[in-house]
């Protein structure tokens, strides 16, 4: 387990009603060696901040990738967020989920994940990222935009018969304003 030793003060409270005092991106052990009952809370953030629904045997084998693609943001205990990212080829990653938990959203969670990722990503060769997102998620598709990522493809009935764009960049660490 990778700790960077930086820690995300914040005043909201986690499930029990603790305060979270504590939030780290860290990368996580593979999803293969994960428990079911960490698979099925991790299902149910992806259903509540996508409405995806994926059976638990499908996020067990996704082939993240172990360098740069697997990371939770934790309290130490529970999961609050996930960034999970595949190798296409030598220089190219592709992002297959991206989630912090509700009430945690808008905080700065995701883009401090985003920049441990292109940070890990670049250690190992990789230069350009893409991903799916959803036409209507236009949060997201303006965070992918202010790092560089363009839509290049669209995608008929992406989800739930949504439809969605295929986006593609050169891999930036931090958002620029362009
Ligand atoms: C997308 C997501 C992971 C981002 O995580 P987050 O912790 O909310 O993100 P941050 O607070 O770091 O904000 C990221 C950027 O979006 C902007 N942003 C955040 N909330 C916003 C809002 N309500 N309105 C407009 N912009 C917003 C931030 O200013 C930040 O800008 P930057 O690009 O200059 O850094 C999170 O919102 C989420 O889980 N959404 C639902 C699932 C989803 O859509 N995943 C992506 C699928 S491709």
């Amino acid at each position: 387990m990778v700790d960077d030793g930086h820690s995300i003060l914040t005043s909201e409270k986690n499930v029990n009603g603790d305060n979270l005092t504590s939030l780290k991106w860290v990368q996580s052990s593979p999803l293969k060696n994960w428990s079911r009952q960490k698979l099925n809370r991790i299902r149910e953030l992806i259903l509540q901040t996508t409405g995806e629904a994926y059976e638990i045997d499908r996020l067990r084998n996704l082939p993240l990738d172990e360098n740069f693609g697997n990371w939770i943001l934790s309290d130490g205990d529970i999961d609050y967020g996930i960034f999970w990212a595949m190798r296409l080829s030598n220089t190219q990653a592709r992002v297959l989920a991206f989630s912090v938990s509700e009430q945690l959203q808008s905080l700065g969670h995701g883009s401090r994940g985003w920049s441990k990722f292109a940070e890990a990503a670049r250690m190992v060769g990789i230069n350009h990222v893409q991903l799916e997102v959803r036409q209507d998620n236009s949060i997201a598709i303006q965070m992918y935009h202010r790092r560089g990522l363009r839509p290049k493809g669209y995608i008929s009935g992406f989800y739930g018969g949504n439809d969605g764009w295929l986006m593609k960049g050169p891999l930036r660490n931090f958002a620029s304003s362009q």
